[in-house]
């Protein structure tokens, strides 16, 4: 039987980079695929239509949902379709994020709103709207983390973000115990998606790190899977880091004194 044979999932941001990989590993464990992406019109939404298509045509269903996590209105009209498509959701990969590369001090006032408003809230308000959907039933949530949450990391003040959520991810772990439903969070390394092609302009030679440096997208969706399957019931309120060891060895290139 597969791992995750009939359960619905919804992948936040998954029209591109790590989300769809996830949806992918998701959907050939036996999960009906919830895909979301931000914009209609655009290339986001041509990709996770694509992505749907390619799904259901191999027999699994899915579909693709229109939201930009960071507006309440948005998220609730999208739970609501997913209620009223499925009736009840068992896996939310809470992996969306978008959030300028901007040293602390330069962040504008529109920049200090989307950090909060997407990568906080954005995920509260998923959040809120999937409980009542994962009422009665074991269900399993897990949360993109960055090694930005650790470290002060070049450039990203989305590491802040990612720390905060990194506690909800303890908070909710503890209040949702007594419902079977886990919530963990993977902090995964360097990762080769659209976002480093942006970082190279603010971060000088990142593109020349060796390949080590970087994990596999394949690698952080196979711990993400591991999560949300009956396997990791007993792992709660955790987060897994999946870097390829890189902030184990952040200390070996410093020169002695
Ligand atoms: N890249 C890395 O090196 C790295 C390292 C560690 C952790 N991560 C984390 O891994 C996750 C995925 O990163 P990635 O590099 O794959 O990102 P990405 O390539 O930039 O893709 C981000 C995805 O999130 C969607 N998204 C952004 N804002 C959204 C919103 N307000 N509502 C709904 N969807 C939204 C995007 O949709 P659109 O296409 O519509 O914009 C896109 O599908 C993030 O949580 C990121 O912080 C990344």
């Amino acid at each position: 039987m597969e791992a995750c044979h009939g359960r619905v999932a919804l992948v936040t941001g998954s029209s591109r980079g790590l989300g769809r990989v996830i949806a992918r590993k998701l959907s050939e464990a036996g999960a009906h695929l919830v895909l979301n992406y931000r914009k209609t019109g655009g290339r986001s939404e041509a990709q996770a239509q694509a992505l749907a298509k390619e799904l259901v045509e191999r027999g699994s269903p899915a579909v693709a949902i229109q939201a930009d996590i960071s507006q309440k209105d948005a998220v609730a009209a999208m739970f609501q379709e997913i209620g009223a498509r499925y009736g009840r959701l068992d896996i939310l990969v809470l992996n969306a994020a978008r959030a300028p590369f901007k040293r602390v001090g330069e962040l504008l006032k529109r920049d200090l709103l989307e950090l909060v408003e997407t990568n906080f809230l954005g995920n509260v308000y998923c959040m809120q709207q999937a409980l009542p959907l994962m009422q009665g039933r074991p269900g399993h949530v897990v949360f993109i983390s960055s090694l930005g949450s650790r470290f002060a990391l070049p450039n990203y003040p989305l590491g802040s973000m990612k720390a905060a959520m990194e506690s909800l991810v303890k908070h909710w772990a503890v209040e949702l115990k007594d419902r079977q439903i886990t919530v963990n969070g993977v902090t995964a390394g360097l990762l080769k998606t659209d976002s480093l092609i942006v970082l190279r302009q603010y971060w000088p030679g990142v593109e020349r790190l060796p390949a080590s440096a970087f994990v596999e997208l394949e690698d952080v969706a196979s711990v993400v899977l591991f999560l949300c399957t009956d396997a990791a019931r007993s792992i709660r309120g955790q987060q897994i880091v999946v870097d390829n060891g890189l902030s184990n060895e952040l200390l070996r290139s410093a020169p002695a004194s």
